[in-house]
Formats: C-alpha cells, structure tokens, sequence
C-alpha cells in the first residue's frame, strides 16, 4: 500500500492510498480523480493515462515499458523527460508518498 499524491494543472490535490499491484492509473480511475481518462483500460495503447513524475521519484517508478516510449510520443500534452503512462507505474511500498502532476489534458 503506498500513498500517491495526484496534482492537477489548477492547484488541486487528490491523496489517495493504492494497493500493492495496482497502477498509478487505477489509483485514479478507481477513485474518480479527473485529469486521467484511460481510454485503453491499461493496455498502453491510448497515451490518455499521461502524468509527469515529480523528479526525485523518478528512480523508483522503473523502466519504461516495451512500448511507452513510442506511446508518450502520442501524448495530447507535451512529453517530458519525466513524462510516463501511469497505466506502467506498478504501485509498491517503495512508491509512497510518490507525487505525479497531471497534464494540462489527455
Ligand atoms: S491507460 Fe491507455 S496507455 Fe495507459
């Protein structure tokens, strides 16, 4: 179980606690944050999922899956370095407390 704090582009901020297993994404969906849509249900094939790292975590949420790169290519707001599809973050207790600002849209 690890808290994931989710921030939207307008100051908001949603704490949610997400299970072991679970995704960054689910975190989301499952307890109506706004700013994710997910249209692909996880299959990494939407890029709707998009949410920048905060920095310092960026060395715990591991590597890109097969086909992210190629995916945060296709993203509505622009890709960055610390740009991933939360759909590929797995959550794990090492991930607690982990900070992901939404885009501006999906
Ligand atoms: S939910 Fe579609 S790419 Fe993540």
């Amino acid at each position: 179980m690890a808290k994931i704090i989710y921030q939207t582009t307008a100051g908001e901020q949603y704490e949610i606690e997400v299970a072991n297993g679970k995704t960054v994404m689910e975190g989301a969906i499952y307890n109506g944050i706004p700013g994710i849509l997910a249209e692909c249900g996880g299959s990494c094939a939407c890029a709707t999922c998009h949410v920048y790292v905060e920095e310092r975590f960026m060395d715990k949420v591991g590597e890109l899956g097969e086909y992210e790169g190629e995916m945060l290519e296709e993203t509505a707001s622009p890709s960055k370095d610390n740009s991933r599809l939360s759909c590929q973050i797995r959550v794990t207790d090492e991930l607690d407390g982990l900070i992901v600002h939404l885009p501006e849209k999906q």
